[in-house]
């Protein structure tokens, strides 16, 4: 993906509240999933609520580029055609995944069995990424896979002879290491496990089974045998609960909110940040819990509440890994601290978010010691007001909406930079976002031509 001639600003006006009802826009990682596994699926599927944000374009892109027609996505409607597991063809050229990790995992895994050579490549943050993580599994079930010595991409997959299942256990919790095994396992001669040490989304596992794929779980561990077929079924994905997040902590740190959020995803892994909340004080009624297309969903009314620091459980840290940058400024307006432990991970996310939050923070007024796997945060209070400023978003789409909801409690104008990414997850953010009450301005500017050549000339690198 070519860096983009404009750049991004937020500008946001201080205070306000947030009030009403809002859908936000579908999940990223089942859109992810949804794809993969349609493209993969013998017949038609009928996508409902699909993502059409940068990352899942990203991945239906990657598949066009092999051979699978697919109509849309329009208002959220795709339907794809299925190729069937043995079907794809080989890319012509080195398929661009933008920013989205997912994709890249993911898809390391599940081209890793093909007869084909394939390269996959990425934006400057995603070439910093640890691909290791995946490499070195795949390795071991037989893949042939190149990375630069860094373990980094572009990875070019080469056809393996054959794969073979593992039985792994995963070195940290992580969702998008077992999606790409489990995806690979379905090219692969007998039986993979992968074992977790802390329960990570399980989408794959979900949509595997929704797709007629036997997949067995006992505790900790989830196995598949090679070899099956997957059939088309219609998939209705529920809004983001990563995405919803920057509302839950907006309604709750801004005095006179009342927002309700529809339909939202409500997979016990991934409700972290909903648990985190309500533990810090937040008023966070679960209204309607129904199901939809295999996942649960419920509508979420937060009305603002006085928080308080906590330390953050270290089993939630993963069942909320996306949703800190938001945690961050619900624990700068809490009263008392707040601690982070056991969240190393964040350091590897689209930019190090802990010590990005930690910069953003501090320009704000706010006392925030980053350690190597977490953060201590010291709130202002029920009573206190951030200050304003400069914050820089890091080009990382969480960073940027985090900052921009903590205006709603800040005295003067907040700017933040670098906010395009915004669109890998969250299209419309600014437009929904100011429908609901906050005071949000989008600022396109041209790029000085030496910054553009200078992010062009990093993600050649
Ligand atoms: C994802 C898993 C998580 C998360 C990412 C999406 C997925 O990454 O941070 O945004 O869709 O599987 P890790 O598996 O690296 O924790």
């Amino acid at each position: 993906m070519t860096a983009s001639a404009h750049s991004l600003s937020f500008e946001l006006a201080p205070g306000g509240a947030l009030r009403g009802e809002l859908r936000v826009p579908g999940d990223k990682s089942i859109s992810h999933r949804a794809v993969m596994l349609a493209a993969l699926a013998e017949g038609e599927t009928e996508i409902e609520g699909f993502l059409e944000g940068a990352d899942s374009l990203a991945t239906l892109a990657a598949f066009r580029a092999m051979g699978v027609e697919a109509d849309g996505p329009i208002a959220g409607r795709l339907r794809v055609s299925g190729v069937g597991l043995q079907g794809l063809q080989a890319p012509q050229q080195a398929l661009d995944l933008g920013n989205s990790g997912t994709s890249m995992r993911l898809l390391s895994g599940l081209l890793a069995g093909q007869r084909f050579a394939s390269t996959l490549i990425g934006d400057a943050s995603l070439s910093r990424r640890p691909m290791g993580r995946v490499i070195d599994p795949l390795t071991q079930m037989g893949a042939r896979i190149e990375a630069t010595p860094e373990g980094r991409s572009p990875l070019r997959l080469l056809p393996a002879e054959a794969l073979v299942g593992i039985d792994y256990a995963l070195p940290v919790a992580s969702a998008q290491v077992k999606s790409s095994l489990l995806l690979a396992g379905l090219y692969a001669q007998g039986e993979t496990c992968v074992t977790e040490p802390a329960p990570t989304r399980d989408h794959t596992e979900r949509m595997l089974a929704a797709f007629g794929y036997p997949v067995r779980r006992q505790g900790n561990r989830v196995c598949l045998s090679g070899g099956g077929r997957l059939i088309a079924t219609p998939i209705r994905i529920p809004a983001d609960i990563s995405s919803a997040a920057f509302f839950l902590v907006g309604a709750s740190i801004a005095p006179g909110s009342d927002l309700t959020l529809t339909e939202v995803g409500m997979n016990p892994t991934r409700i972290g940040v909903v648990n985190i909340l309500r533990q810090m004080g937040a008023d966070i009624a679960i209204e309607r819990p129904r199901e939809l297309g295999g996942e649960p969903v419920a509508d979420l009314r937060v009305r603002a509440a006085a928080l308080h620091g906590i330390a953050i459980p270290e089993e939630q840290v993963p069942l909320a890994i996306d949703e800190f940058p938001a945690l961050f400024i619900a624990a700068a307006c809490a009263d008392g601290e707040t601690l982070l432990t056991g969240a190393a991970e964040l350091r590897v996310k689209e930019s190090d978010r802990i010590q990005v939050m930690a910069g953003g923070l501090s320009a704000l007024g706010v006392e925030a010691e980053p350690r190597p796997d977490g953060i201590l945060i010291r709130g202002i209070g029920a009573a206190g007001l951030l200050g304003g400023g400069r914050v820089a978003g890091h080009g990382d789409h969480r960073i940027a909406m985090a900052f921009a909801i903590s205006a709603l409690r800040a005295i003067a104008p907040i700017q933040i930079d670098d906010c395009a990414n915004v669109e890998t997850s969250f299209p419309g953010f600014a437009g929904l976002a100011a429908g609901v009450g906050l005071q949000i301005t989008e600022r396109r500017a041209e790029k000085h031509a030496e910054e553009h050549a200078k992010e062009h000339a990093e993600e050649r690198a």
